[in-house]
């Protein structure tokens, strides 16, 4: 029977005990997890663990600011690093949604290893892995640094992998870790939020990203999800977003003819990611926020809802 009060005094002292006064480096993603291992090891070793949150140019609406001053609200000890050129470079002309990730989980794995060594006798990487990943970067991959090897094809390990690794959250299952960190008093807007993916907004741009398009779905997605939260939807709906179309669809503005892009909105009920149903969002509310969209978005006069489950459909798109 898991208590959350119990793991938190217990892993504490584990930390402290296993890190001493070394030094830790540990990257923020903004989600659940990696703030909840923060938390812990800043409460096992204070200022010696060494945050690092990386603006991908990917992430949602004013999330880089918002989320990096909630962190040093929590008196986290973090930098925040706004490397956006980085990887947007890093993607230009890219449309394979493998390609795709490849060049920003590479582009991350440079950054973090660049502000890793600004740091003087680092000892410890910290992670947020919880037990899932455990099992699936097992199972797939043959062991959890196998993925980011792969995607550092370039004269071996990054220096930042060649540390001992710390993951508190290694044992836990995502709603203890939640409840750990609703114990620790951490924002509850914080831990409920919706899972987001590592590559973010790169693998709902459908096709080339530029930041230009990135510009255009961070406030379609910013209406959407702020109006979920309005109309008190959004803790209903597991994971919501919105995809931006590689195809422009005609209409018509006045007595002008345009010809601009679809975005398509997507939410769906899940547990776990694995399985998911599309949420039979009200009609009212699809209304509302598709006449949002088209008034206030310049270059989108189409919305779309995706009413596909998975399987077969993926939650994202690409
Ligand atoms: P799919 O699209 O496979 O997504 O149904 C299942 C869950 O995983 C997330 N997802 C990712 N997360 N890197 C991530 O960190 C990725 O490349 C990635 N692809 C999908 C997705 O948002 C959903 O929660």
């Amino acid at each position: 029977n898991f208590t959350p009060k119990a793991f938190v005094e217990e892993i504490v002292a584990e930390m402290k005990e296993k890190i001493g006064t070394d030094k830790v480096v540990l990257g923020l993603s903004g989600g659940v997890d990696s703030t909840v291992a923060a938390v812990l090891l800043n409460k096992a070793i204070g200022n010696n663990l060494y945050c690092i949150f990386v603006n991908n140019g990917l992430l949602r609406k004013n999330e880089f600011q918002s989320v990096l001053d909630q962190y040093k609200g929590m008196g986290l000890n973090v930098k925040g690093v706004d490397a956006s050129q980085r990887f947007y470079d890093a993607l230009a002309g890219l449309d394979d949604p493998e390609a795709k990730r490849k060049a920003i989980g590479n582009a991350f794995i440079e950054v973090f290893d660049d502000e890793a060594h600004q740091l003087t006798d680092v000892k410890f990487l910290g992670q947020g892995t919880i037990y899932p990943d455990v099992i699936e970067s097992v199972s797939a991959t043959g062991g959890p640094s196998a993925t980011i090897k792969s995607h550092h094809n370039v004269g071996g390990l990054p220096d930042f992998m060649k540390l001992k690794i710390v993951e508190p959250l290694r044992m836990l299952f995502k709603d203890e870790v939640r409840r750990v960190g609703a114990t620790l008093g951490i924002d509850p807007e914080l831990l409920g939020r919706h899972p987001f993916p590592g590559p973010g907004l790169a693998i709902r741009i459908l096709g080339d990203i530029t930041p230009e398009k990135v510009a255009i779905l961070q406030e379609v997605d910013a209406i959407f999800i702020n109006g979920l939260k309005e109309h008190n939807l959004y803790n209903s709906v597991w994971q919501a977003g919105a995809i931006l179309l590689p195809v422009n669809s005609v209409g018509v503005m006045g007595d002008e003819r345009t010809y601009e892009k679809v975005v398509a909105l997507r939410a769906v009920e899940s547990t776990d990611g694995m399985t998911a149903d599309w949420v039979h969002l009200p009609y009212e509310f699809l209304m509302k926020t598709s006449n949002e969209i088209i008034n206030k978005v310049k270059g989108v006069n189409r919305v779309v809802y995706d009413i596909s489950s998975k399987p077969p459909a993926t939650i994202e798109w690409e």
